[in-house]
């Protein structure tokens, strides 16, 4: 018998489980990680290479520690978007978000501590729960997805977690969480430990309402946590940020490695910065293309859920792995999420949407399978 990691002395509660692993296989159409299907445009990609130079000139050196330079540019694009002025005290970068949740969780969480978030929602927030060895509750949703608040408020006070997270728009399911859920939410969190309430924002900028970074105004335990992977188009350059009070900002810095945000990887934020207004752009010819897979698949029989995000959830099926597979033997790769019943679709460009949409339609005419009615769905 071979050796493998089961002959391996790994903590306890890292046995028999998987990482995270979204297929990355090689099919004419990809549609399964959210991520943004135009390349980044040609004046972009010389202005990086030009910084990018710049800082190759510097490689001896160890980077900024601090990332001064692009925590004041992203400091700059949140006042900007969002309609509430912050400074780079309030920011913090790290190496995508998934980084940034590390980070907090490091800080905030650990072992004896416990985090809570409302499942479905996006895995990597238990993962790295797990990872940094802080105990994971699953919070419950409605059939419809959204945030049962009251189950939320009592389970918010029977385990008293530590952090609580709330992602919206929400991944998988796409719908976003309205600002009194979330401010609801604080408040229960604040009154059963106090507790940090990270809300993640990685997919804001698809969304048809406004950031809540307002909300950061007077409730220090807050953090936003943001991206370059999804609207920026950048999802290669791994770069994550959160904004929040400047304390959690320092906070932060006590579990960051030193250096950790590459010489090569600010240059390269830097320059993306520079060019947010084409980038963000295609977010709008994005969210025309979301909006008209959810108007194909509904054209279709389909039942979606409401969608603020890059994707789209659609359902019911019976066998949810079943469908997966068939769209993926039409030559398109969509997510199966491990939600009962639905499945997840990333807006593409307008072609590869048309194969995603030419898929379904051929599936239901082959297999002669209409999608299972809804059912009776509570509020
Ligand atoms: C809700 C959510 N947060 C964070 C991330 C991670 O993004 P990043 O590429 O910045 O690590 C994702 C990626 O899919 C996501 O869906």
């Amino acid at each position: 018998m071979s050796f493998g990691i089961d002959d391996l002395p790994v903590r306890d509660e890292l046995r028999g489980k998987s990482p995270y692993g979204a297929p990355q296989l090689d099919v004419p159409v990809r549609l399964n990680t959210n991520e943004n299907p135009y390349p980044l445009p040609e004046p972009l990609v010389e202005r990086i290479t030009e910084r990018v130079r710049e800082a190759a000139r510097n490689l001896n050196r160890y980077p900024d520690r601090d990332a001064v330079e692009l925590r004041t540019g992203l400091a700059e694009y949140l006042t900007k978007t969002a309609g509430h002025p912050v400074g780079p005290e309030n920011v913090w970068a790290a190496n995508g978000s998934n980084e940034v949740i590390q980070q907090l969780l490091q800080t905030f969480g650990g072992p004896g501590r416990t985090a809570i978030g409302f499942e479905p929602s996006y895995s990597m927030h238990a993962l790295i729960s797990r990872g940094t060895g802080t105990h994971w509750i699953s919070g419950p949703r409605n059939e419809d997805f959204t945030i049962d608040l009251a189950a939320a408020r009592e389970a918010i006070a029977g385990h008293r977690p530590d952090v609580v997270f709330v992602t919206t728009p929400n991944n998988p399911t796409g719908n976003a969480v309205p600002a009194e859920t979330v401010l609801a939410l604080y408040e229960a969190a604040q009154a059963a430990k106090p507790s940090m309430v990270v809300v993640d924002e990685a997919y804001i900028e698809f969304s048809h309402g406004r950031s809540l970074l307002p909300l950061l105004d007077g409730r220090p335990n807050l953090v936003i946590s943001r991206t370059m992977s999804k609207a920026f188009g950048a999802a290669g350059l791994r770069l994550g940020y959160l904004a929040a009070h400047p304390a959690v900002v320092e906070a932060v810095q006590l579990v960051r490695l030193p250096y950790h945000l590459s010489a090569v990887t600010q240059a390269t934020a830097l320059a993306a910065l520079e060019h947010t207004d084409t980038l963000l752009k295609y977010v709008e010819q994005l969210k025309a293309e979301r909006d008209r897979l959810v108007d194909g698949l509904r054209g279709l029989g389909y039942d979606v859920t409401e969608s603020d995000a890059n994707f789209v959830q659609f359902g019911r099926f019976e066998d949810s792995h079943a469908a997966w597979r068939d769209i993926l033997d039409r030559g398109v790769l969509v997510r199966d999420n491990g939600v009962p019943g639905w499945l997840r679709v990333t807006a593409g460009t307008p072609a590869e949407n048309d194969a995603f949409l030419d898929a379904v339609r051929q599936m239901q005419s082959l297999v002669g399978d209409t999608p299972t009615p809804p059912k009776e769905q509570s509020a």
